[in-house]
């Protein structure tokens, strides 16, 4: 059978009322889908009766200075990955049926969740994030939501926006994909070149060294962070944006590692962005 793909909120409403019986599992995603991706749908599919998966290039989660044109955008490809990965149903609303328009309610979350890591350089991102995820809830309604840890900060705002606004959902936070260099999957990952890609195997390469680092008994975060700096200096043409040891549900910087805390970076390779991860202590 045909993967049926919806457009519109109300179409998608009037599909799912006849499946509210079920346990519904969704995957937010703004498509160029990959191995991370498909990590989700195989959860949502496993955990839940239906799979539901969205793909929306989010404007207003892009900065004027962004990529969202060039942003990749390959729908049929996607529509082929869903329908192999068993996915029930696709929902690709346009700007217009998701409501984007100037004067628009938008979600604020707390102000010190967004200023740090990537809001830093990302202004308005979180909310622009917050406010298409609370929207894609409300209209799904969904019993799971699936989320990649890669996008930490993101996952954060997203558990924290899901208590705050009492949304009855279960934020399910899931692994980070990599390829056999230690590079995360990412939708970016297509604007880089073979060396770009193998330069960028460094930012894993560095976290591991703080995660052994701190496995051997280190806590301070001065030290564990020059330790990744060091690593990371191995390739020049990773142009550091930020390092940071910050605890992994406030998203604040902390000086000692003495609970299970988050190193998260960001950086350019070939002028493409890329973050990641790792868990260090606890
Ligand atoms: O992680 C993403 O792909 C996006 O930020 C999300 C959650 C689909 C919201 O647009």
């Amino acid at each position: 059978m045909n993967l049926p793909i919806f457009t519109t909120p109300s179409e998608l409403g009037h599909y799912l009322q006849s499946h509210r019986s079920q346990a519904i599992g969704f995957v937010p995603t703004m498509g160029a889908l990959h191995l991370g991706h498909q990590s989700l749908i195989d959860r949502a599919r496993h955990e839940n009766t239906l799979a539901i998966v969205s793909i929306f290039v989010n404007p207003l989660q892009f900065g004027p200075n962004e990529d969202l044109d060039r942003y990749p955008r390959q729908l049929e490809i996607d529509r082929v990955i869903c329908e192999t990965a068993g996915v029930d149903a696709l929902f690709v609303p346009t700007p217009e049926s998701m409501g984007i328009k100037d004067a628009l309610t938008q979600v604020v979350p707390p102000p010190m969740m967004m200023s740090g890591l990537c809001g830093r350089t990302r202004a308005g991102h979180f909310q622009g994030v917050a406010t298409i995820v609370a929207k894609l809830l409300n209209i799904v309604q969904p019993d799971r939501a699936y989320f990649g840890e890669k996008d930490a900060q993101q996952l954060a705002i997203i558990r924290k926006i899901v208590i705050d606004l009492n949304i009855p959902v279960d934020i399910v936070g899931c692994p980070t994909l990599r390829a056999d260099s230690g590079l995360a999957h990412s939708s970016r990952n297509q604007y880089l070149s073979s060396t770009g890609r193998s330069q960028a195997a460094v930012i894993y390469r560095s976290l591991q060294k703080a995660q052994t680092l701190a496995k051997g008994g280190e806590i301070q975060s001065q030290s564990i962070l020059t330790a990744v700096k060091i690593e990371l200096a191995t390739v020049p043409e990773f142009q550091l944006e930020y390092l940071e040891l910050v605890d992994q549900h406030t998203l604040q910087s902390i000086e000692t590692v003495e609970k299970i805390a988050l190193i998260a970076i960001a950086g350019r390779i070939e002028n493409t962005r890329l973050i990641d991860n790792i868990i260090v202590g606890g």
